[in-house]
């Protein structure tokens, strides 16, 4: 089976963690805070917290924004990954779906329709396309999640340094993966209030703490060991949708606009109902394309976004690996080719 996505090691990474562990040294250290100077200078910040998750900086963005402030109702993308819903939820908050359109970026004139109603707002880059509703103004703070579009830029700066917030993930297939992990970029004062909430011997005891979330210097190792390789493996994705254009059918190529702009991080094609017949026909000859969102979670939240529903009926997301081999290639060309 060609897999849906491969994290690739080298020996600089071996010898990251190797290094590490000889130190004796391993909880957060060293490691974590070369990570933070890294990705802030990267995203011109001013300061940031590694943690152990993208979930957990989610959670922690909003907590510290709640300190001195009310937030109750925080919009989310309706077509994303339920870790927004989880975070939202893990910080006492409730989540407020906002629908997608044709191109799965969000309908601008419906998240607008409930700005008013919100206190935070979380604007995703889905799947690694550029969001662009992060460079307008927002009657409320913006978190920026670049989960999915680290390294990706939008008008010459890079995503991570448009909303008031920003978060990241370096969970292992993320385009800044490594195994965990995950940041949050924001002013002092925000980082100042996250700091004080996830180290039980330093939490300040007004605030929720909300447990030992600090990411290890074994987890960092890895992932600055990622960030430096970062852009090789975009050019890497980048021939890679060159060549599923050149493999697959014109109208699926052309089925989700946008698809080169941002990170590359998902190739995901389109078609009216045909995401559940074409799942079975891909795992038939051997491609492991998924999803792109497991489950829509509009309904859970006792909303319904016919956007989002319609994307979950419609799209797939195929492979896309930073190293394939030419046998790969081959079962997936013909795969495709037999699929479309
Ligand atoms: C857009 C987005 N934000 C946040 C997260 C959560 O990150 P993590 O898996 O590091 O908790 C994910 C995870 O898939 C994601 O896709």
């Amino acid at each position: 089976m060609i897999p849906h996505s491969r994290p690739y090691f080298d020996k600089n990474d071996t010898d990251a963690i190797c290094r590490v562990v000889a130190s004796g040294y391993t909880a957060s250290g060293e490691q974590a805070r070369m990570l933070e100077q890294i990705v802030k200078s990267n995203l011109c910040r001013k300061d940031a917290v590694a943690v152990d998750s993208g979930t957990s900086a989610l959670t922690l963005a909003l907590r510290a924004l709640m300190v001195g402030q009310r937030v109750k109702r925080v919009g989310i993308p309706a077509y994303a990954c339920a870790s927004l819903l989880f975070a939202v939820r893990a910080a006492g908050c409730e989540a407020v779906p906002m629908d997608c359109q044709m191109d799965l970026r969000l309908d601008a004139e419906k998240a607008r329709a409930l700005e008013d109603s919100l206190d935070v707002v979380i604007l995703v880059h889905p799947f690694g396309m550029i969001e662009p509703l992060v460079n307008q103004a927002w009657s409320c703070p913006v978190i920026e999640d670049i989960a999915q579009a680290a390294g990706a830029e939008l008008d010459g700066k890079p995503v991570g340094s448009f909303g008031d917030i920003s978060i990241a993930s370096f969970y292992a297939t993320k385009p800044w993966g490594g195994a965990y992990g995950g940041m949050i970029l924001a002013d002092e004062d925000i980082c100042s209030h996250v700091r004080r909430m996830i180290h039980p011997d330093t939490a300040d005891f007004t605030q929720p703490y909300v447990g030992h979330h600090q990411l290890s210097d074994v987890h960092a190792a890895l992932a600055l060991s990622h960030v430096k390789k970062a852009k090789d493996e975009l050019k890497r994705r980048a021939q890679q949708f060159k060549w599923l254009d050149a493999c697959l059918p014109k109208a699926l190529v052309e089925s989700v606009a946008h698809r080169y702009q941002g990170s590359m991080y998902r190739y995901i094609i389109r078609g009216q109902d045909r995401a559940k017949d074409w799942l079975l026909g891909l795992h038939q000859a051997e491609i492991g394309a998924e999803r792109p969102v497991q489950r829509p979670y509009d309904q859970a939240l006792g909303a319904t976004c016919m956007g989002a529903q319609q994307a979950w009926l419609d799209c797939v997301s195929l492979p896309v690996l930073v190293h394939i081999t030419e046998g790969e290639k081959s079962i997936y060309k013909q795969g495709l080719k037999d699929c479309f």
